[in-house]
């Protein structure tokens, strides 16, 4: 039988969405890190792209921000959910064609990032730069895919909530609410108004939604990747009492902890503290699910040996609970003072986001996969190369920025003018290219092998299901 081009491009089968929004993610993740490293080079020769306007340092920094923000993180935090919620309600997907419909409007929107950005379309508000017409878009895309994860928890045939489905839907609320508040075309506000809300938007964006989708996903893939090597059932988790904890303490502080970042400017006193006191007391929930991971890995550390996404899953929650105890000591005063308009904010921003929550990423892709696409991975020590080579590359772009952010405070706190301290920044910058360059070279060797595993499933249309990593119970019997 022919299939209609509404089957082909907007199928109803099962997992079909899980499959179309983890496979864009990758793509978008590529083209967004692209960004960042076609910067870090521009950190070293300035000249290279001068005269050309749309290649401009400011164009590309959005550009880079929003795409690994909305595009790469997003869809695949959405995509593994995809697959992973109809698991744990026992039911299937709302609508596969309809999250099919949002995935291609996703990625629609996905390019036009790019296209409006790079053509100088910007409301310059850091973080949030997207034009008018693209915050009503994404309204619209957020609407639909709460609308699909709310439909689908209320059709379960499981009663007990498992506690990533809590985190998911807290996400769906949360980006929504961040994403109206956070948007001048919602609620225009202007000066400090403004900053405050954009600083709300630009901190809430992490913290009610890239973190909360991804410790949803954490909590799913701990249990599985537990797992003995001869089948032997994975650990549950260690405490739902903590989890819980982490989830309202998540909803509770993130919420008041935007003005962290304007520490520095006429915005009122009160805002100042309580913004301090809430990343303080973030300490709590970020401890709790921290720990309830280290505590529900306990016993099964050797499978780090042999299974692969749990290196990954491993890697990223350590640099979340770091990046964390880092964030909650630089909103206090005296160091936020000592530190801010350094490099050591955004080394600390991809330590949660590069390091941390796309490193997670990783893991759920290799997770869910082969489980999608009843194969296995084309090469698995392409994922060994992966691993290794991004988590040496981040160490290494992680320090040396630090570094570099702790040389550009030292200086300036000394009176050294920012053009004198440019000189001793270059063996820091070059540092970071090496380390920049490395990691997406990783990144393309990850693509590469998710290509190949896409094109050998269809090809040889698998009639037997082999999972990755290799020695473990079936899909069917973890899933
Ligand atoms: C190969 C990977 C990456 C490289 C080489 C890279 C590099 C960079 C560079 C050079 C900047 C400009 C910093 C400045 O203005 O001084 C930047 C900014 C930024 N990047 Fe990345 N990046 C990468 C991946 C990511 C990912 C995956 C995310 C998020 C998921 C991310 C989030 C950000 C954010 C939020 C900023 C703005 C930071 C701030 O406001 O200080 N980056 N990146």
């Amino acid at each position: 039988m022919v299939e209609s081009w509404r089957d082909r491009l907007f199928p109803d089968t099962t997992d079909s969405a899980a499959k179309l929004w983890l496979t864009s993610a990758v793509v978008w993740g590529v083209v967004g890190m692209t960004f960042g490293v076609f910067m870090a080079i521009l950190f070293v020769f300035p000249e290279f792209t001068k005269g050309v306007p749309w290649l401009s340092f400011s164009r590309i920094r959005p550009s880079h921000v929003n795409t690994v923000v909305m595009s790469w993180v997003s869809m695949a935090s959405i995509g593994s959910m995809f697959y992973m919620l109809p698991r744990l309600v026992k039911t299937p997907l709302h609508s596969e064609r309809l999250a099919n419909i949002v995935g291609w409007s996703w990625n629609a929107f996905a390019l036009c990032i790019p296209l409006t950005l790079l053509n100088g379309l910007s409301e310059g508000r850091e973080w949030a730069e997207l034009i008018a017409p693209m915050d009503w878009w994404m309204l619209v895309n957020l609407g639909l895919v709460g609308y699909l994860t709310f439909a689908t928890v209320a059709n379960r045939k499981e009663p007990q909530l498992y506690v990533s489905v809590w985190y998911w839907m807290g996400s769906m609320v949360g980006m929504t609410l961040v994403w109206i508040v956070g948007n001048r075309t919602f609620i225009p506000l202007d000066g400090l108004n403004d900053a405050i809300a954009n600083w709300f938007y630009a901190h809430d964006v992490l913290g009610l939604w890239i973190t909360t989708m991804g410790i949803g996903i954490i909590y799913y893939l701990l249990p599985k990747l537990t797992a003995g090597k001869n089948g032997e059932p994975g650990n549950p988790v260690f405490s739902h009492k903590m989890s819980l904890i982490g989830f309202w303490g998540n909803f509770a502080f993130y919420t008041g902890i935007g003005a962290h970042h304007i520490i520095q400017s006429p915005v009122p006193e009160w805002l100042k503290a309580f913004a301090i006191a809430s990343s303080v007391l973030m300490s709590i929930p970020v401890y709790s699910a921290s720990a309830n991971f280290f505590l529900s890995t306990q016993g099964r550390w050797e499978n780090l040996a042999w299974n692969l996404p749990l290196r990954f899953v491993t890697f990223g929650w350590i640099m979340y609970a770091l990046s964390s105890f880092q964030g909650s000591l630089q909103a206090v005063r005296s160091i936020n003072w000592y530190q801010h308009f350094t490099g050591i904010v955004s080394a600390h921003a991809h330590l949660a986001m590069l390091g941390g929550f796309s490193v997670v990423l990783f893991a759920s892709i290799y997770y869910c996969i082969p489980r999608l696409y009843n194969v296995e991975w084309y090469s698995k020590k392409l994922v060994v190369v992966h691993f290794w080579t991004f988590t040496v590359s981040f160490v290494m772009f992680f320090l040396v920025w630090t570094t570099m952010g702790f040389v550009q405070a030292t200086s300036w706190v000394m009176g050294i003018n920012v053009q004198q301290t440019v000189p001793f920044l270059q063996p820091f910058t070059f540092t970071r290219m090496i380390a920049a360059v490395s990691m997406i070279f990783s990144v393309y060797i990850f693509a590469y092998n998710l290509l190949q595993t896409v094109r050998s499933a269809k090809r040889a249309q698998a009639t037997s299901r082999v999972i990755f990593p290799s020695p473990v119970a079936p899909a069917a019997a973890d899933d």
